[in-house]
């Protein structure tokens, strides 16, 4: 017997088994048989038969927008780091970023100010048409996600930090790795996460040296990150 054939079998079985009243039940014929025969084969051939949905090969994808971009002169910008959207981008002087930083500018208009560090993977994208800011010195680390409308100044943001949409954090704040700050969230200037969530207010420290010492990173990277800048300017 084979399988269309058992198919047909078991089904017959059931409907004898389910006990079907007579007068309901169209009474089992060397027709209804062949009618049933014809529509488990068809059905068994066609399930078969279908095939699989093609994927679409990358090439047949429609491109990914290009926004506008205005990149300063002295950015270090990895040929493999990806700038999408509508809305346009700005870079601000001696910013780097990292291959694979990905800036996506489709709901609004992204801003990046000067001596900022974007890091591999990290992923920037405006919450929505009234922009993404990101002031001078804020360093994000690998992996982090910053949906915020405005990170301020000197900020560090470190590896796998989500900032939801809309939220404002202030200037010089650490927020350390893996921590979440929540959709529209207001951090205070000088706040450091730490832990799961704890926060503390800490304004011990000078500007000055943080500053220095991002400016040296930023001047070391420029030696290790090969640059491409017009590869996005056009
Ligand atoms: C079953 O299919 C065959 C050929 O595919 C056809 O000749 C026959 O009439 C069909 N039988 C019924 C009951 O539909
Ligand atoms: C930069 O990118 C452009 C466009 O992709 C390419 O033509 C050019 O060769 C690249 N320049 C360098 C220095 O890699």
């Amino acid at each position: 017997m084979g399988a269309c054939g058992k198919l047909e079998h078991s089904l017959l079985h059931l409907l004898l088994s389910l006990g079907l009243p007579s007068n309901t039940a169209q009474p089992i014929t060397t027709s209804t048989l062949a009618t049933h025969r014809n529509i488990t084969e068809t059905c068994f051939q066609g399930s078969l038969a279908v095939p699989m949905a093609p994927k679409p090969r990358p090439s047949e994808l429609p491109p990914a927008p290009k926004p506008v971009v205005h990149l300063a002169q002295s950015i270090v910008i990895s040929e493999q780091a990806s700038l999408t959207g509508n809305f346009p981008i700005r870079v601000g002087q001696h910013t780097v970023i990292h291959p694979r930083a990905k800036l996506n500018s489709l709901a609004g208009p992204i801003t990046i100010g000067d001596f900022c560090i974007v890091s591999e993977r990290a992923l920037i994208a405006a919450p929505d048409q009234d922009g993404l800011e990101i002031e001078s010195y804020v360093v994000i680390e690998t992996n982090a996600v910053v949906e915020a409308r405005r990170v301020g100044e000197g900020t560090t943001v470190e590896v796998g930090v989500k900032i939801g949409k809309g939220a404002v954090v202030g200037s010089n704040c650490k927020i350390t790795p893996l921590n979440k700050i929540e959709e529209s969230e207001i951090v205070d200037d000088s706040t450091v996460i730490y832990g799961v969530g704890q926060r503390r207010i800490d304004i011990s420290g000078s500007r000055d040296a943080r500053r220095k010492l991002t400016e040296k990173q930023v001047e070391a990277l420029k030696q290790l990150i090969p640059s491409n800048r017009t590869k996005f300017m056009s």
